[in-house]
């Protein structure tokens, strides 16, 4: 039952950090369907005719949605309205993942489902289009927030956790710098891909919180990778305005969970270090 249902999932940019744990369906990438090329989104849907698409293609490069605004709309917002159309088209259920950037961070605690929505920045505000293309086009929906994507290892991770381990795989380096004032609740692309599942499976409709749970900062995340691979290295706090990065991040991305469907953020990065880095740790 189970192996038929996910069989006929058809996913977008399989390719990422977060499709590399899909094992079952249709998988898609940017060659095999563009999400921004309405034709060929529909074509390629109508020839798999899946009962749900998983889509996780997307601009996520933060720093350049913010240089590039009309490209980090095509692709977030137009190319989500597309997945949602062909979606509607078929009867299929929409799996869309959008991030807790499309909150202001200005929030005393943690964001729930039910906050609303305020992005700062264009990655934010793309992804808030995707949002609202998926809810005013669909009812079978879901919405699945998460943060800090971490997965894909050595091949494939391009965020927080490859540019920590690309820092201190250097054996002259003997400290860092990671930022205090950013909150958020990293997310292992591993086990997002669970809880897809486990919302799939329930026939769970809606916009549901998807990060690991706990809230942390960034210097705290950097520490616990350093003290994982490279203990002797010193991780020396700092300010977010020590990093000049084109796009304003917000202070405050934690999010809590109204299901409970994920770990502690610290077990999801244990396991992504100790089966995906460590093994390799010396050889990079
Ligand atoms: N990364 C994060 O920290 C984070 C945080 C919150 C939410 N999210 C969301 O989580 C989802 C998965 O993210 P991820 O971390 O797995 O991202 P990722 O590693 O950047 O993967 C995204 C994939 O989308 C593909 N793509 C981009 N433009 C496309 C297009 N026009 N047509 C088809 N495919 C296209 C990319 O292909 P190319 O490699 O060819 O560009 C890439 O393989 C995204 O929706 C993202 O917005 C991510």
């Amino acid at each position: 039952m189970e192996n038929t249902l996910f069989s006929k999932v058809l996913v977008t940019g399989a390719d990422g950090m977060a499709g590399n744990y899909i094992d079952f369906g249709i998988k898609t990438n940017r060659r095999s369907m563009d999400i921004t090329d309405l034709r060929e989104v529909l074509s390629v849907c109508r020839k798999y005719k899946p009962e749900a698409i998983l889509h996780l293609a997307a601009e996520t490069d933060v720093d350049r949605c913010e240089r590039d605004p009309e490209y980090a709309y095509l692709v977030n917002g137009i190319g989500t309205y597309n997945m949602a159309i062909a979606a509607k088209e078929l009867g299929a259920k929409l799996v869309y993942i959008s991030t807790a950037g499309v909150f202001d961070g200005t929030k005393e605690g943690s964001y729930i489902e039910e906050d609303v929505p305020n992005p700062q920045n264009y990655y934010g505000h793309s992804k808030f289009l995707g949002e609202l293309a998926v809810k005013g086009t669909l009812s079978n929906y879901l919405i699945l927030r998460v943060c800090w994507m971490m997965g894909g290892g050595p091949t494939k991770d391009q965020k927080f956790v490859a540019k920590i381990i690309n820092q201190i795989k250097n054996p002259n380096v003997t400290e860092i710098k990671a930022v205090t004032d950013q909150i958020g609740s990293p997310t292992f692309g591993k086990d997002l891909i669970s809880a897809v599942k486990i919302l799939i499976g329930k026939n769970e409709t809606g916009i549901f919180h998807a990060s690991n749970t706990g809230i942390v900062s960034r210097y705290d995340v950097a520490k616990f990778i350093v003290n994982t691979l490279r203990p002797e290295v010193k991780v020396t706090p700092v300010e977010s305005s020590y990093f000049n990065l084109d796009a304003k991040r917000t202070k405050n991305e934690g999010l809590v969970l109204k299901k409970n469907i994920m770990r502690p953020w610290e077990e999801a990065l244990k396991e992504y270090l100790e089966t995906e880095w460590k093994p390799v740790f010396n050889k990079i």
